[in-house]
């Protein structure tokens, strides 16, 4: 490579790169840091990754100070209540990971001691650890030389050695390329780097290749490809799944919602009353009242469909309803609502007088 000693390899030349350019992020150990042997704690780094899946760095900053200022060991976290948690992850979406989060940590607390354990193999045996969770905290919290495989990642070796496969199929070639590449000596600093080289300059769309640090060894470059990689087999066209949301207040204020069965879409959260979304959307008000018909509807896009929810509201008696349980009027954060509930919860709102 132009300008670098002879003996140099490609992760010497990120690692330098790194050294330079590492983002600043809350739950970093900074290389200067890290060079001189200082690790990322295991709980914050656990935390973060979880957090990451499916969600991008910004989303997640705010919910990482959130938690670790709440909760700020393994201990504290897994005496929390259910609740607690699946109402400060409101807003992050996949609520599994929420369930996992606090399943993981009583089974740290309880079987290991408080203590995380350091391989790959042994952190697969926790809840929401896969493998992309596992090879991130062994090779970030305890320096073991773990292929860390993310999109980023994903791309980076697409373009790296010019290939041409449709993911899903080309995992595989990718992980044994980005295996090859991993190095023994800072294996941490080495996974976030090629992670952050993915998210900042060999981005999706318009890779900024002059500026890139394996520029001189990138196939893709070179044969002009790079921007056309990695190749995706094309996803299914998602359906449009109908419901109705039924938002109900009583006379003192209080609110009518119900938690969601812990299994399943937005398990364990709460939610307003209304029959399963389907085809259509069917009427199953949760208690009889004067509904009022919302002229708007809120859509929401989750992962396999895309979502169309009318609303009905109605101010409501003392009459128990047949689904659900009161919240008094300053014991309700909209905040602790999924984000599908919370739309519903802001267009509702304009219908109630003190809001
Ligand atoms: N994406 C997911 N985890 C990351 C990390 N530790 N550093 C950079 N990007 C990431």
């Amino acid at each position: 490579m132009r300008d670098y000693p002879e003996n140099y390899t490609l992760n010497d030349v990120l690692l330098d790169w790194y050294d330079k350019h590492a983002r600043d992020l809350p739950w970093r150990i900074p290389p200067a840091q890290s060079k001189s042997g200082v690790m990322a704690e295991p709980y914050r780094v656990w935390m973060s990754e979880v957090m990451l899946q499916q969600t991008t760095v910004a989303a997640v900053a705010k919910y990482f100070h959130a938690f670790t200022k709440r909760w700020p060991t393994v201990d504290a976290l897994a005496a929390a209540k259910d609740q607690d948690v699946m109402g400060q992850w409101a807003g992050l979406g996949y609520y599994a990971r929420a369930r996992n989060l606090l399943k993981c940590a009583r089974m740290v607390v309880s079987d290991y001691n408080s203590e995380f354990p350091e391989t790959r193999d042994e952190l697969l045996k926790l809840p929401g650890i896969g493998p992309y969770t596992a090879a991130a905290i062994a090779s970030i919290a305890f320096g073991r030389p773990e292929c860390v495989m993310d999109g980023n990642v994903e791309r980076v070796m697409a373009r790296l050695h010019n290939i041409h496969t449709p993911l899903p199929a080309a995992k595989p070639e990718l992980f044994s390329k980005a295996t090859a590449l991993t190095p023994d000596l800072r294996a941490g600093d080495y996974a976030q780097a090629v992670m952050d080289l993915g998210a900042t300059i060999c981005t999706p769309k318009s890779p900024t290749c002059g500026i890139c640090p394996w520029s001189c060894a990138c196939v893709a470059l070179i044969s002009g490809t790079a921007a056309e990689l990695p190749k995706k087999t094309p996803k299914p066209v998602k359906p449009i799944r109908y419901g109705i949301a039924y938002i109900a207040r009583r006379t003192d204020g209080a609110w009518l919602l119900e938690r969601r069965p812990d299994k399943g879409l937005l398990g364990g959260m709460l939610g307003w009353p209304g029959a399963e979304w389907g085809a259509k959307a069917v009427e199953n008000p949760p208690v009889s009242a004067d509904w009022q018909v919302l002229n708007a509807e809120v859509r929401h896009t989750f992962t396999h469909f895309h979502l169309r929810l009318s609303l009905r509201v109605a101010t409501i008696g003392n009459k128990p309803p047949a689904t659900g349980d009161f919240i008094s009027k300053n014991a309700f954060d909209p905040e602790t609502l999924p984000t599908v509930m919370r739309k519903a919860y802001r267009l509702a709102c304009t219908q109630f007088d003190d809001n």
